[in-house]
């Protein structure tokens, strides 16, 4: 079976991150090359020149074509090479691999597998990130290991009452139950847990200024591969939403997670948080952005040490799952599916 999920857009990398510096970044086991060419489109190509393999990522971007930092052979932005040294007479199968490519709002989305294919499918919405209505942060990390484990981890948030105690979690995570569901026709696995009359964690209180008991709900909403949507809605206890859908009285987070495989037993994790209430506040943005990367590491240190008894248990690794695990299952059962189609 194909360890990756091919035929998917996957985050590749924070707009930021690309310039006419080239960026080295594997995606599902593809060495890949990105970099902005003059014009400011972002181009994706096989890390890999073809003269003797040195990585075009060492050599340099010249307009909208890159040059290999070894003996010079150029490339254009289809990976088609227009130059080499000492010959005008360029060998025919002279090209690298170019990959799709569309940035939309913060994001550098690349599709795996084949090109062809990729005009058909639409990457994965994530508007959040690109209204003035909503204010985010943002940031990436790096997991050891394999992208798997990234999605148990968040299909499943009672662990937020343990591993992140005191910043996220509140006793009532763990002790509130789910109801979990899989839309086979969107392609999407839900998991709902809303808690009634609890505790206010401080990434809300202090974010948000609420005070007392609230409800709070976490409706996550994963897209596999990719895409993993967290709605979060925090409110006083007892308000809900107006029939027509508004809410004022309530603050709202969506928080994204892009999981992208690098290899086997690496990630990319690709995360931001977007909020509908303090979007002038700069120090609202900076404590999020602190306690985001604070819950973050804790999960990939957690994540870290898991890989490592995987690995070196390997057969002997066995599992009990209990009904929190629904979700996450589920989601297994959707990537599986996925991997083998
Ligand atoms: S390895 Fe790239 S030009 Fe020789
Ligand atoms: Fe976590």
């Amino acid at each position: 079976m194909n360890p990756f999920v091919l035929n998917e857009w996957y985050v590749a990398a924070w707009g930021t991150e690309v310039s006419s510096d080239p960026l080295a970044r594997t995606i599902c086991g593809d060495p890949i090359v990105f970099f902005r060419g003059e014009s400011g489109s972002v181009t994706a190509l096989a890390d890999r020149c073809v003269h003797r393999c040195y990585p075009l990522s060492l050599g340099k971007v010249k307009g909208d074509v890159i040059e290999c930092g070894y003996h010079g052979f150029t490339y254009d932005c289809s990976g088609t090479c227009v130059s080499v040294p000492g010959q005008t007479n360029i060998p025919r199968t002279a090209r690298v691999k170019s990959y799709p490519v569309i940035e939309q709002g913060p994001w550098i989305w690349v599709w795996v597998g084949e090109p062809e294919k990729a005009a058909s499918v639409e990457v994965p919405s994530h508007d959040w990130l690109q209204d003035n209505k909503w204010r985010w942060i943002g940031n990436l990390a790096h997991i050891s290991c394999r992208s798997g484990l990234l999605v148990d981890n968040l299909m499943d948030l009672s662990h937020e009452s343990y591993l992140h105690a005191g910043f996220i979690g509140t006793p009532e995570v763990a002790a509130t139950p789910i109801e979990s569901s899989v839309d086979h026709e969107a392609g999407i696995v839900r998991v709902d847990r809303h808690m009634q009359n609890v505790e206010c964690p401080p990434f809300y209180s202090k974010s948000s200024g609420i005070s007392g008991r609230i409800d709070r709900w976490q409706d996550i909403e994963y897209r596999p591969p990719c895409l993993y949507v967290l709605h979060s809605r925090v409110a006083p206890t007892g308000v809900i939403p107006n029939p027509d859908g508004s809410d004022p009285e309530a603050i709202h987070m969506k928080i994204l997670y892009a999981v992208t495989p690098e290899t086997e037993n690496s990630t990319w994790d690709f995360y931001a948080v977007a909020r509908d209430f303090s979007v002038e506040d700069d120090w609202v943005s900076e404590f999020l952005t602190e306690m985001q990367d604070t819950v973050v590491r804790q999960d990939v240190d957690a994540l870290n040490v898991l890989e490592k008894v995987i690995e070196s248990e390997g057969e002997k690794v066995r599992e009990l799952s209990i009904r929190i695990d629904a979700g996450g299952l589920a989601a297994r059962h959707m990537l599986k599916k996925m991997r083998e189609r």
